[in-house]
Parts: C-alpha cells; structure tokens; sequence
C-alpha cells in the first residue's frame, strides 16, 4: 500500500499534462451542443466526448441553434427513456431542414443497442457512436461532413478513456464524476447494459488519481467514483497479489488527496460490497457517508429469476453491517415491481423488505422489457401493466413515508454542508449537500462564504426532500 501510494505520489509530481477547461467557444473554429440522458455515466462519457472533440476544434455551445453537431448521448435502460431521445430528435428535425450542414449524431446506449438501424429510423441522423468507440468520433464526423452517414458501435475489452482528461460541461465548478470503471459483467436478466457497454474493465488506478488530485487542485471538493458495479474494481499493474488495487484501497488512495476532498461513488452491488469498503468509509471523515444499494426486488425467487445472485437475508444482512459500522450512513436504493410472474405475495416481500430496511430514499419503476436481455427471450413479461403500475403506486407511497419520517429526524442535527451554489429559491441562501447526500439549503446571512467552502448547519425544518438549517458558528 505504502509502495503504491508513493509510486503515485511520484508520478504525481512528475505532473502529466491535463487538457484545459471549457473554454470560450468563440475560439473554436466550430461548435457542437450535446445533451445526455440516463445514468450519470452517460453524463461523465459527454465530458471524455468534449475533450475529444475540443481536440478537433469543436468548443461547446449551450445553444443549439450555433451549433454545426448536435450530439444526444441516449439511454436504452426502459423503453420509456428510449422514447424520450425519439422525441427529442423529433425536435431538430425541423431545424436539420432549414441546415442541411448541420451534423445529428446519436451516442451512448441507444446507439449500441439499435447500430445502424437508427439511420434507418431516424433520418436526420448522421452519425452513431457506441460508447467504446468514441475516439473514433474526428473520422466519423469527417465521413458525415463529406456526406457519408457512418457508424461504429464495436464493444472494446481495454477502453477506459484513461488518458484523456474530461472536459467540465456544466461545472458548478465544486463537484464532478470520475469514471473507475466501464462495462458490467452481471448479467442481471432485465438489464439491456451488460449489451450496450460490454464487458467490465477497470481503469488505471494513478489515472484516477491524478484526475481527481488534478480537479482539487483546481478548486473541486467533492468527487464521485462512477461504475456501473464499482465494487469490482479491481487494478493489478504488477506481478502478485500485493499491487492489487481493490476499491477499499482506490477509495482509500483517493481519500488521502487532501481531507477536504470529499469523496463518494456509485453505484454498489449488494453481492460485492465487502466490510473492507464499509470500514475504509468508516475510517476516512471526507469519504462520504452514503450508499446508493440498489435492491431490485425483496423476494427471494424474483431475485433469483433477475439473477442478482444474492438472497432477500444477504441484502438484508449487508444492510445490517452498513448500519453496525456507519450508524449514520445514508441509503438509497432501486426497485423494479412487476418484473417476470411476481406474484402479490413477492411484491408484499418488496415492502416488508424496504419497511425493514428503511431507505432515505430510492429510485422505483415498474419493469420494462428489453429486447435482447435474458428475461425477454426466457420469461413472459405477465404482470398486467394496471397491476405494475399499482405495485409501483404503492412502493412510492411508502418510501415517501420513509424519506418524509428520515429527513424530519435529522431536525435538530448538525451537519457539516459543502456549498455547491445558491438555492434553486433564492440567491440569498445557499445549497449544498451533507455527506449524506441530502440537500441542505440555508440562508447566507453575512458570513462571506463561497461555493466550495464547508459549512456547519443546524437543521430545523425538513421536507421529505430537502433539510433546512442555518449556519452555526464553526
Ligand atoms: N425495467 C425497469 N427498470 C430497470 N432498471 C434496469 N433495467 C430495467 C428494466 N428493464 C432499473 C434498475 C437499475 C436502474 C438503473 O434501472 O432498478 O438499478
Ligand atoms: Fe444492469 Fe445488473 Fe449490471 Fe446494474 S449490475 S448495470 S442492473 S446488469
């Protein structure tokens, strides 16, 4: 540990060159507006696309009426998040007419899944970019400018957009994504995105490092580890076990940036989360008290027949060790009801569990089949989507309970907030988030506070969404 923590230390030093940020788009020869859907992955790849393209003399613009490429990075996850992006494009057809010049790409999941196709579908799209193959995006829109549409969607085992240093878009200039990892390798039977990113690689572990010591340096204080299953990372540049990088080391190595660095990740999968990762947590003040757990379903078969490989009394036994070790660790989740012959008896398992388990809050949709996926070939989609929908009414209406009941215990407390902007309400209180990951909004009074600063705040009042407090002296 110490030998790898020096080695990138050293490396450090050495200073690699990192691209600038955003900068004004009036530089650049051309301009290209991008707009992301879906996971914060999808959102993270727009950045490594930024940097590509600043590379080739594209500057980004928040107008898509400037721009000469107009790029949507899609997500396939539901059928309903499909059908969003359909719409969207739906809305610069109109405007491809009046500028023929003017390029339509598609990226992201959506590209992988439909490949070619798209440009059957969709008219207006010239280019589709799969997301391993997004270096290749200068030849792609080289093709398209000479009127070729053109399209590469290969899967890669090694990509990880290691060297190249992310563009910011929409930066609060506080906090920021750091992709560790792409791909999954679990092959949950309802999941479209073991397909459409492929297999699970991890990424050079001093990258990671010096992305994130680079953005602290330029005045970041919080960074999340982003995959899709993060705790199998894994990063072995040596021979033998003891240069093994797990995710307890890289969240440990990550940590000791600088203790106002704050540090989260996501998202964890209840079969891989080892003690080790919860007590690194518990050991490191700045790495934050929050996890985000999805559980999918609270009974046995169906977790079974989703093949998450884990049994209701493993979650539940994972829950209990978060709370035995981080007594004050926030925890999120994500359910699926009606998924493949759930019964009502299954689904009233789904509510036993989250009762049980009592989520500060969660992400719960009604099951979506996807063509290509396990489930779709093997099993019938026969919950009657009126019941789906009901299931779902009632997860909502219980975790609103759970989150309205979490964020009114907390009144009283104090919690130390990192400023990440003025409030959504008004420029005289600020808002930021407590290593829970709950917003907390408070006035800015006459302390001459600023975004990126941390305060201590009292809470006083409490949405089933929001903390409210005022600072206290710190
Ligand atoms: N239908 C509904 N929800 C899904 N998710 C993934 N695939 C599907 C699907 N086919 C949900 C899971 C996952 C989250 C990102 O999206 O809960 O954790
Ligand atoms: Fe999909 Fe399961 Fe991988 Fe998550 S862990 S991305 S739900 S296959």
């Amino acid at each position: 540990m110490a030998e790898t923590l020096q080695k990138i230390t050293d490396e450090l030093r050495q200073g690699e060159a990192f691209a600038p940020f955003a900068e004004d788009p009036n530089l650049y020869a051309k301009k290209f507006y991008i707009e992301s859907y879906g996971c914060q992955m999808n959102f993270s790849d727009s950045e490594i696309v930024a940097a590509i393209l600043n590379e080739e003399g594209f500057g980004a613009t928040r107008n898509y009426e400037d721009a000469d490429l107009i790029l949507l990075n899609t997500c396939s996850i539901r059928e309903k998040a499909e059908q969003t992006v359909r719409n969207r494009l739906q809305a610069f057809r109109k405007m491809k007419e009046q500028r023929p010049g003017m390029l339509v790409g598609v990226l992201g999941c959506m590209a992988e899944r439909l490949k070619a196709k798209f440009l059957e579908e969709e008219k207006l799209v010239d280019i589709v970019v799969g997301p391993d193959a997004y270096r290749s995006l200068p030849g792609l829109i080289e093709e398209a400018e000479g009127g070729q549409k053109s399209v590469n969607v290969l899967l890669s085992r090694d990509e990880t957009y290691a060297n190249i240093s992310p563009v910011r878009l929409d930066s609060n200039g506080v906090t920021a994504f750091v992709s560790i990892m792409r791909g999954c390798n679990n092959m949950c039977t309802f999941c479209v995105v073991p397909f459409t990113r492929g297999r699970e690689r991890s990424r050079d572990a001093v990258s990671i490092i010096n992305e994130c010591k680079d953005l602290f340096d330029r005045g970041f204080k919080e960074v999340t580890l982003l995959g899709q299953n993060v705790d199998s990372y894994y990063f072995n540049e040596g021979e033998g076990l003891e240069n093994a990088i797990t995710f307890a080391k890289l969240l440990e190595m990550v940590a000791l940036i600088s203790p106002l660095l704050r540090v989260r990740f996501s998202t964890s999968h209840p079969k891989d989360i080892t003690d080790d990762v919860l007590h690194t947590m518990a050991k490191y003040p700045n790495i934050c008290k929050y996890i985000h757990l999805p559980v999918q379903a609270g009974n046995t078969r169906i977790l079974q027949l989703m093949n998450r490989t884990y049994t209701r009394e493993w979650y539940l036994n994972r829950v209990q060790r978060i709370r035995e070790i981080m007594p004050d660790c926030g925890l999120s989740t994500d359910i699926i009801t009606g998924f493949c012959s759930e019964t009502e008896e299954e689904h009233a398992d789904t509510l036993s569990l989250m009762e049980a388990s009592r989520f500060d809050m969660a992400y719960m949709f009604s099951y979506s089949e996807r063509p290509g996926t396990l489930a779709a070939r093997r099993y019938k989609d026969d919950v009657p989507d009126d019941v789906k929908q009901r299931r779902l009414e009632e997860i909502i209406k219980l975790q609103n309970g759970h989150s309205r009941e979490s964020y009114k215990n907390d009144i009283g407390k104090v919690f130390e907030v990192l400023i990440e902007g003025n409030s959504k309400r008004s420029d005289k209180d600020w808002c930021g988030r407590n290593s829970q990951n709950k917003m907390v909004v408070f006035p800015k009074g006459d302390a001459n506070l600023k975004k990126g600063d941390y305060a201590m705040v009292k809470i006083n009042e409490a949405t089933s969404a929001t903390l409210i407090g005022e600072m206290i002296n710190n």
